[in-house]
């Protein structure tokens, strides 16, 4: 196999080098085009065949359904480890031994105090706020609170920046959900495990004592940690771009969370529960739900289904599908919207509009099932989405200061007005 690739340009030969990465993935380095070509660029709208960076985070291949953090498969991290080990693994690169697990985890609980203050800002928001709008306006507001630059040459700044944000976000969603509840906000359990902290900041209720259950626990874990990072998606895609601007960490985390509330990324969980209640609703019929979202002139999506690079089947799909049987047996709770679900799941890999677009469910299909029998709301499902995707944006960032990285800036074609003369307001 070449090590070079050829652009004929009107006759004149352009040499492009070959990049392998360690999964034999490979690519065509661009890098110096414009200036070898004079001008030339490529255009590659949501930059469907653009790599933006080398990474040695996370591995997947969207033909064979393969997703590794630093290596190590999916399926066995969600069996075998839990969230905040999984967070170790993709901020550093190494699985922790236990006693870096035991530092890491109190380092994390020294911090875990949020600024009396935010509760200010918080207050000022409406209860009907979208938790994702009041959980990115507080992450940016404690950069106020806490130095917003990162010195990145020093390990140890950039250490006390990571176990601060890991610390003060399960407090923050916590926050952003019992206010939407009314009910009065805590700084949580610096005794029990960071999960489990998280489960009773945000169930606590203030006139009865708090009961763990195991079971919610482990299904947190499970689901933080498929969540915990998917490489170059969108908001990691802006979590690296803002950082590469240098702004500080919790801006750039700030910005991640606005680019997964979309409804096309983070936001699918949300959406497809209201799609599936919308079902119910409508009687259950999901022949009609499948017509419609197969209607090139109806704007309705299958929510849950497709992805831009599962081309064969997502695994955490696949493991959170098990998980929800296990965890809504397990909790006692019978919802009809599962059945739902899984109709529409049969239905849709049976017809050859999906099979053809190779459309599979994905992550969100059966999360928000499991968190509505955790009990959290719907509006809630990103914000949790978030909190798991929180190692995975840290990672990124970090990576990318360390790699130093330049500032990210796409170019354009311009197909815009041609040059024109200023007409003045009394002649238009
Ligand atoms: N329902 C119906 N048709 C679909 C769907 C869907 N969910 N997804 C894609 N298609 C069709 C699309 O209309 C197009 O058809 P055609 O070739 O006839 O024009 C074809 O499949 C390719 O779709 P695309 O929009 O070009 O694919 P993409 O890679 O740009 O988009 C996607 C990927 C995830 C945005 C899209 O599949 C989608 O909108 N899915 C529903 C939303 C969703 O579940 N998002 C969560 C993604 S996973 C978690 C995350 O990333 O946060």
């Amino acid at each position: 196999m070449s090590d070079k690739a050829f652009l004929d340009l009107n006759g004149e030969k352009f040499e492009l080098p070959i990049s392998k990465g360690t999964e034999d993935e490979l690519a065509i380095d661009i890098s110096n085009l414009r200036s070898a070509t004079s001008g030339y660029i490529t255009l590659d709208p949501g930059y469907k065949n653009t790599g933006s960076c080398e990474s040695a985070i996370t591995f997947l291949d969207g033909e064979k359904g393969i997703l590794r953090y630093r290596g190590y498969a999916i399926e066995e991290l969600a069996e075998k480890a839990t969230f905040l080990e999984v967070a170790f693994l993709l901020i550093f690169g190494e699985l922790p031994t236990k006693e870096q697990l035991e530092k890491f985890h109190k380092d994390i609980k020294s911090h875990c105090i949020v600024d009396d203050d935010v509760k200010k800002i918080l207050d000022a928001f409406p209860k009907s706020a979208h938790p994702m709008g009041v959980l990115a306006s507080l992450t940016s507001a404690l950069t106020a609170f806490n130095p917003s630059s990162v010195n990145v040459e020093s390990e140890q700044d950039m250490y006390n920046a990571i176990v601060r944000i890991l610390a003060k976000f399960p407090v923050l969603v916590a926050w952003t959900l019992r206010k939407k509840n009314g009910l009065p906000l805590d700084y949580g359990d610096k005794s029990i495990g960071y999960v489990e902290n998280t489960l009773k900041m945000m169930f606590k209720q203030p006139n009865e004592e708090y009961e763990h259950n195991d079971v919610m626990i482990d299904a947190l874990d499970k689901l933080l940690i498929l969540h915990a990072d998917h490489e170059q998606n969108c908001s990691t895609s802006t979590v690296r771009i803002v950082g590469s601007s240098h702004a500080g960490l919790f801006a750039s985390i700030s910005a991640g969370i606005s680019a997964l509330w979309g409804p096309l990324h983070g936001g699918a969980n949300q959406a497809v529960l209201e799609m599936l209640e919308a079902i119910k609703a409508d009687g259950g019929d999901t022949k009609k739900y499948m017509a419609k979202a197969k209607d090139k002139s109806d704007p309705f999506r299958l929510m849950g289904f497709g992805h831009r690079v599962y081309k064969n089947f997502d695994p955490r799909a696949k493991i959170i599908k098990k998980s929800a049987d296990e965890v809504l047996g397990q909790l006692g709770v019978d919802d009809p919207i599962l059945d739902i679900a899984k109709g529409l799941e049969k239905e849709a890999l049976e017809d050859s509009y999906f099979v053809d677009r190779k459309l599979y469910p994905n992550v969100d299909f059966y999360s928000g099932i499991i968190y509505r029998a955790m009990g959290i709301p719907t509006d809630m499902f990103t914000v949790m989405f978030a909190l798991g995707r929180l190692p995975g944006w840290i990672a990124q960032w970090r990576e990318m200061r360390l790699r130093k990285e330049p500032i990210g800036r796409p170019r354009q074609l311009y197909m815009g007005e041609t040059y024109r003369k200023f007409t003045e307001i009394e002649y238009r």
